[in-house]
């Protein structure tokens, strides 16, 4: 076959959204105010220092690079407490599913990710393995929009970027997934309709027939 694709994590592989919006939240609490559920649309697929610079932007907050750093931190420690409480139960509907179709087609598909939890949250579910690529926050210097991470993860998997599909729920990785050359596909988001090449509520809609459009016969 000649088409690979991409997938993000948070909001897409796995029900986290809600976890990283209620980590970064208690960073906000931790500084005295707090921002709403809208507002956490613009965080999402960003990296962890866009957030905690968009964060302290709000709450018009500066601090030191040695505190920046420290906040960092403890974002993170907020944030894995609750993932080492997750299992398998928070991969969401569709995910498994289309996983087994693209093996089974011979489709090749890699995460990329802009958490530094990436590798850690595919083990905590089991499905590490699965993919033939892994990027993660961790393998990058530049978040989302830009395309570094998806450039890599198909670097990685061995096809051209043009050749590749992203699933993406946020905003940032759309943008990111364009800017890549990559066809992208948005994912139970309204407000990605104008920039996605194409949009489904979930990955159960997502049809063995779309995928073989679009990865069998690339040219
Ligand atoms: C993205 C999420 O995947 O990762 C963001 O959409 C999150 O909400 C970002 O802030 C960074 O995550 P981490 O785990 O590296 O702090
Ligand atoms: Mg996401």
């Amino acid at each position: 076959n000649s088409g690979a694709v991409i997938f993000d994590l948070d909001g897409i592989v796995v029900d986290t959204t809600g976890l990283q919006f209620l980590a970064w939240r208690k960073i906000a609490n931790d500084f005295g105010f707090d921002f709403s559920k809208d507002q956490n649309e613009g965080l999402k697929g960003l990296s962890r220092e866009d957030c905690l610079k968009q964060i302290l932007a709000w709450g018009n907050i500066k601090l030191s690079v040695k505190d920046f750093h420290k906040w960092m931190d403890i974002k993170n420690s907020y944030y894995l407490n609750y993932i080492y409480e997750m299992d398998a139960s928070a991969i969401l509907p569709g995910t498994l599913e289309l996983m087994d179709v693209l093996q089974e087609e011979n489709i090749p598909f890699a995460l990329g990710s802009a958490s530094k939890s990436g590798k850690i949250v595919l083990k905590q579910l089991g499905i590490y393995s699965r993919f033939d690529a892994v990027v993660d926050g961790n393998d990058v210097k530049n978040g989302k929009p830009d395309p570094e991470i998806f450039l890599l993860a198909a670097n990685r998997l061995g096809f051209a970027p043009s050749a590749c599909v992203v699933f993406e729920d946020a905003v940032a990785g759309v943008q990111a997934a364009n800017r890549a050359g990559m066809i992208s596909i948005g994912v139970g988001n309204k407000g990605l309709q104008k920039e996605a090449d194409f949009t489904f509520n979930n990955l159960t809609e997502v049809t063995r027939e779309f995928l073989q459009n679009f990865l069998l016969f690339q040219s």
